[in-house]
């Protein structure tokens, strides 16, 4: 076998994607904690899967558990979370790789920082609008009891802010849809943005 490697180019971004057969882009999602992020990027990965598409989920409550387990919820550390998050994201997307992304992100800055560090035309941003009262009523995770008892500092929507996206590319309501119909309201948007060619 012969091997080329001193005068090979690196292999660019849009050979993976041809390879891939796909568009890369993050799929950014925001929204308060309990919005119905975690569940609609768990739904769209499956559909986007079957339809042969590579995706990566990243979600808050799991990446805070691993690379990003040294951060608290200050603003500060919500910044550091969402520009490493972003940058692993990038480096999926220069593989030809499609990435979901689940994070509160909570204000204006935060998001503008990663669709700087992205890039605007890779940047789908997605809003979970839900509103705060629905989220307690559910209170899936028992947090936002928590947070009213003072046992948790800084809850976004409690004892931190959430500024809701002035121009998302998408927003959806769960409150409103079917989580069924959520996901293929989201997947008709999504998909002309990453397909290459008919699947
Ligand atoms: S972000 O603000 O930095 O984007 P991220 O999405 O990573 O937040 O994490 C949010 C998840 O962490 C929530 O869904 C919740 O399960 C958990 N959590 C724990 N403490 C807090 C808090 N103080 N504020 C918000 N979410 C919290």
């Amino acid at each position: 076998m012969d091997l080329f490697f001193s005068d090979s180019l690196p292999v660019s971004r849009s050979e993976k994607e041809k390879r891939l057969n796909q568009k890369a882009r993050a799929i950014w999602m925001t929204g308060l904690s309990g919005s119905g992020k975690s569940t609609l990027g768990l739904g769209l990965e499956k559909e986007l899967s079957t339809r042969g598409f590579l995706v990566q989920l990243l979600d808050g409550d799991l990446v805070r558990t691993g690379i990003n387990n040294n951060l608290s919820f200050s603003v500060q550390d919500r910044q550091e979370n969402i520009r490493r998050i972003a940058e692993v994201s990038k480096l999926f997307i220069h593989c030809g790789i499609i990435t979901i992304d689940c994070f509160i992100s909570p204000t204006n800055e935060i998001r503008t920082l990663a669709r700087d560090i992205i890039g605007k035309d890779d940047f789908i941003e997605v809003y979970m609008n839900a509103s705060l009262e629905s989220c307690e009523l559910r209170d899936a995770k028992g947090l936002y009891a928590k947070a009213r008892r003072g046992e948790i500092r800084d809850f976004t929507g409690i004892g931190s802010p959430f500024d809701p996206p002035e121009h998302p590319d998408l927003e959806l309501n769960n409150s409103e849809l079917t989580i069924e119909k959520t996901i293929e309201k989201a997947l008709h948007f999504i998909l002309p943005k990453i397909q290459i060619s008919e699947r």
